[in-house]
């Protein structure tokens, strides 16, 4: 994996600013170049001087400070003083920050006779007369209008070369940044690969810890993940309490952690937060492990799921923006994916309570055979297991089991609790129940693998059973197993006109029923777990074992 933080520094090597006496400098010998002389060089903004060379007298410092700053305003090479055959130059450079300096140099621009001139040469220079003559026995001569042609032309190379030298910069600013940002667009794809409902938020912010470990300059990285707010009772599924997740040299207890939280606003806070040693070195900051820090909070909307936090730059130095900032693009993408998982479990948890609704329904219409659609629920799922079904199917079929008899909440009490045999017209009438329960829950979406079991738990492998007449395979498997499970607890269970049959009894009649009533291949099934399926049995009425989380 490339490194981030190596781009990131040459990035900030490259845009240093350079200080004033270097940037003077610089100029000053640019000038020498191309005039073959020395130049002074003033700090068009400041009116100050900035670079002094010994072979070019300074002249009258405050005086000429104040006529470079008109040069800098104006952005033009000029003549500024001129004294006999002596002409002071200026020449400016717009420095890319907008800044100005200027270059200037004093030329002699005809044969000077010494004595007559060193006087006003020594004045103007603020020399003696003896170093005024030495000084000008030296200068070459300048034609006055080729000089000022030169120094025009010398003003407009030097903002050419700041153009260069910008627009360089600005290529290489550019370059880095596409570098970052390719870096950045990288990790945050290969975490959108990995978002998917069924992976959950502890594994998906280890995916992004270990890459935000390996990609940022930090010695340690964690998340902090908080239980999901308004948990039902009956999740028994989902975290309760807070879980630390953490990478590299992670400093921090979970105490310790809620506590730096709490000191740095962060439950507050809708930003990143970024604090370096103008903070962490203050005698009030308690966390003496924790040098620079990053802190981003995992949120969707106005719901918070956890915190991102980073400890400690590699190197010693500031965590700063680009840090944070791909802190809150990853966090970001955690935030929705957490409440997405949220959304997910409140829709399992409404589900479950509705199941649960409805089952408490059934027992309530018919109370002789409480705990009946429990029991189908169990002895099914166990068959079920034992043919080697898959643990989505599993609990398909849980549910199916207990939702199976729905229907008989639309049939007529008189009829549901009738303590005798029932009339032909009364038993029409009951065997309305599997089409009565298919209506209840056809337009639960959540519910449509159940609905073939509901529909068709009253089928018959000979094609004598209702309400299709179905043969064979043609009822679905989980509805052929559901038959079983719940031909075998109704002839077991008493009734107000006739005890539970004996296990032996009922065991007789369902092998008699194999490839006639039942399906031979779900009998077999149910004698190979037939000492579990008594067990089952025996059992009192447990809690439901409703998993919709997986199922759903
Ligand atoms: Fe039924």
């Amino acid at each position: 994996m490339p490194v981030y933080h190596e781009s990131l520094a040459s990035l900030s090597e490259s845009n240093r600013i350079s200080s004033l006496p270097q940037r003077a400098s610089r100029l000053a010998d640019a000038l020498e170049a191309s005039f073959g002389i020395s130049f002074s060089v003033y700090d068009g903004d400041g009116a100050t001087l900035a670079y002094a060379p010994p072979a070019m007298p300074r002249g009258n410092v405050e005086l000429r400070a104040e006529l470079a700053k008109q040069v800098a305003q104006r952005r033009e090479a000029a003549a500024i003083e001129e004294e006999g055959s002596l002409l002071t130059v200026a020449i400016p450079q717009i420095e890319p920050d907008g800044s100005a300096l200027v270059g200037l140099a004093t030329f002699v621009t005809s044969n000077a006779r010494l004595d007559e001139e060193a006087p006003s040469a020594a004045r103007l220079l603020d020399m003696d007369e003896t170093s005024a003559r030495i000084w000008l026995g030296k200068q070459p001569v300048w034609p006055p209008e080729a000089l000022m042609r030169m120094a025009r032309l010398a003003t407009d190379r030097l903002a050419a070369d700041q153009r260069t030298n910008r627009l360089r910069s600005e290529v290489a600013a550019l370059s880095q940044n596409i570098s970052s940002t390719y870096e950045e667009i990288s990790l945050l794809y290969r975490l959108t690969q990995n978002l998917s409902l069924a992976i959950n938020d502890e594994k998906l912010n280890r995916i992004a810890l270990d890459w935000l470990s390996a990609t940022l300059p930090i010695q340690g990285i964690a998340a902090l993940l908080l239980p999901p707010p308004n948990l039902s009772p009956t999740n028994r599924e989902a975290r309760r309490e807070p879980l630390l997740l953490t990478e590299g040299e992670w400093p921090l207890s979970l105490p310790q952690l809620n506590d730096l939280l709490n000191t740095v606003g962060a439950r507050e806070a809708r930003r990143p937060i970024v604090l370096n040693q103008l903070v962490t070195l203050r005698e009030t900051w308690r966390f003496p492990a924790v040098q620079q820090l990053i802190v981003v909070s995992l949120c969707e909307g106005s719901r918070c799921f956890g915190y991102l936090v980073a400890v400690n730059h590699s190197s010693g130095k500031e965590l700063g923006t680009v840090e944070a900032n791909l802190l809150a693009s990853v966090a970001s993408i955690l935030g929705i994916h957490c409440g997405n998982s949220d959304l997910y479990r409140r829709r399992a948890e409404l589900l479950t309570g509705i199941v649960r609704a409805l089952t408490s329904a059934i027992d309530a219409k018919d109370p002789y055979t409480c705990g009946h659609s429990d029991r189908v629920a169990r002895v099914a799922e166990r068959i079920a297991k034992h043919l080697g079904l898959d643990p989505r199917t599993l609990n398909t079929i849980y549910l199916s089991g207990l939702l199976h008899d729905i229907g008989k909440i639309g049939i007529n009490d008189d009829v549901l609790r009738k303590p005798g045999p029932l009339t032909p017209a009364e038993f029409e009438h009951i065997k309305t129940h599997p089409e009565l329960g298919y209506k209840i829950l056809v337009d639960l979406n959540e519910l449509d693998e159940v609905l073939p079991v509901v529909l068709h738990h009253h089928e018959n492998w000979d094609g004598k059973g209702y309400p299709h007449g179905l043969v064979g395979e043609d009822t679905p498997l989980l509805a052929r197993i559901v038959a079983v499970a719940d031909a075998f607890d109704a002839m077991g269970s008493d009734r107000p006109y006739r005890p539970g049959m004996p296990d032996e009894k009922v065991d007789a009649i369902l092998r008699a029923g194999a490839g006639k009533q039942w399906d031979a291949k779900v009998i077999e099934a149910f004698f190979a777990v037939r000492e579990d399926i008594r067990e089952i049995a025996r059992r009192e009425r447990e809690a439901l074992e409703i998993d919709l989380q997986q199922w759903l």
